[in-house]
C-alpha cells in the first residue's frame, strides 16, 4: 500500500514565514520567489532581530537565499554554500570515504545515484565531488527553491572545481516517488537521508534541526520510502541513519557501514 504523499506546503503553513528582500535591487527575485511560495513579503530594511510578525524570514539577495530566524536570540541563517569552508573541510573527512564506500564507489566509479531526499543538498553534493552523477529530488518547495539557488550560484562560479561538480547534479521537484520512468531509469543506487530525531550535541546543529523538523516533520512516511525505493531496478538503496537507530521499515541490510556520528544501511539488489 502506498502512503499518502505529504504536503509540504502544509507544513510550511505550521510555521510563520515571509520573503525579506536584501535590498531595492533584490525586490524583482524576492517577489517570484514570495510568489512562488505562496508566502507574504515584509518591508525591505526589515531587521530580523527585531521582527515579531514572523518566526522566519527567507531572505533573497542577489548572492543568495537565506532561512532566517527572527528575534534577538535566534541561531545564524542557514543558506546553502557549496564552496564554504565547511564543504572544503567536509570533502576531506572520512565521513566522505564512508558514503563513498556505501553506493560502491570501491567497486565502480562515476555511479549514477538519485538522492531522493536531496534537503540542502550536501550529500549529493559529496557525492558528486567522488565523481557520481547525482539527481536530486526534493519535495519541500521552501527547500528546494534553497537548493536550486545554492546550485545556480555554485554553476555560476569562478572556481572551476566547484562547477566541475555541480555539473554532475540535476534538480527535480517533488515526491522522489513520483518521479517519472525516464528520470528513474538512469539511478544504479537510490540513497535516502530522512529526517529523524536530532541527538547532536553540539547547539548549531541542534538549532539548525530543530528548524527544519518544524519545517518538514520527523519523517513520518521514511518507512515507506524504503519500501519504494527497494521495489525499484536498482543496484543498491542506501539508507543514512544514527548509529543507534532502528532500520527504517524493520528491513535488514546487507550490511552495515558504521562511523562515529552515521550509519549507512546498504540493501544491496544486484552487482553494480
Ligand atoms: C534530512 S534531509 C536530507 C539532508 C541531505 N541529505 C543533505 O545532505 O542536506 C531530508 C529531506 O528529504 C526531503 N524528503 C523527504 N521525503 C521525500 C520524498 N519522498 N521525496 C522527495 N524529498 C523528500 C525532505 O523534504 C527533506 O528536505
Amino acid at each position: 500500500m502506498s502512503a499518502p504523499l505529504s504536503s509540504p506546503s502544509e507544513r510550511e503553513n505550521s510555521l510563520s514565514i515571509e520573503v525579506l528582500a536584501l535590498s531595492p535591487a533584490d525586490e524583482l527575485a524576492a517577489t517570484a520567489l514570495a510568489e512562488a511560495l505562496a508566502l507574504p513579503l515584509c518591508q525591505i530594511g526589515t531587521d530580523p532581530g527585531d521582527y515579531v510578525a514572523a518566526q522566519v524570514l527567507l531572505i533573497c539577495s542577489e548572492e543568495e537565499i537565506a532561512l532566517q530566524q527572527t528575534g534577538r536570540s535566534a541561531p545564524g541563517p542557514i543558506t546553502v554554500e557549496f564552496g564554504n569552508a565547511a564543504m572544503r573541510h567536509r570533502r576531506r573527512g572520512g565521513h566522505n570515504e564512508l558514503l563513498g564506500k556505501a553506493v560502491g564507489l570501491s567497486r565502480k566509479s562515476g555511479i549514477a545515484v538519485l538522492d531522493a531526499t536531496a534537503g540542502l543538498g550536501r550529500d549529493s553534493f559529496i557525492l558528486a565531488d567522488l565523481g557520481c552523477t547525482v539527481c536530486l529530488c526534493e519535495r519541500n518547495n521552501l527547500v528546494f527553491q534553497m537548493l536550486a539557488s545554492g546550485l545556480g550560484k555554485a554553476a555560476n562560479s569562478s572556481d572551476e572545481w566547484l562547477r566541475a561538480v555541480v555539473q554532475r547534479m540535476s534538480l527535480f521537484s517533488g515526491d522522489a516517488r513520483e518521479l517519472i520512468e525516464s528520470q528513474l531509469h538512469a539511478a544504479e543506487v537510490i540513497y535516502l537521508d530522512p529526517m529523524f530525531p536530532e541527538r547532536g550535541k553540539r547547539a548549531k546543529v541542534k538549532k539548525e534541526m530543530a528548524l527544519f523538523h518544524q519545517l518538514l516533520g520527523a519523517g513520518e512516511d521514511s518507512d515507506e520510502l524504503l519500501v519504494w525505493a527497494l521495489q525499484q531496478d536498482v543496484a543498491r538503496v542506501v539508507v543514512k541513519r544514527p548509529p543507534k537507530a532502528p532500520q527504517l521499515a524493520g528491513r535488514k541490510p546487507s550490511h552495515v557501514i558504521a562511523g562515529k556520528a552515521v550509519r549507512y544501511d546498504v540493501y544491496v539488489l544486484r552487482g553494480l
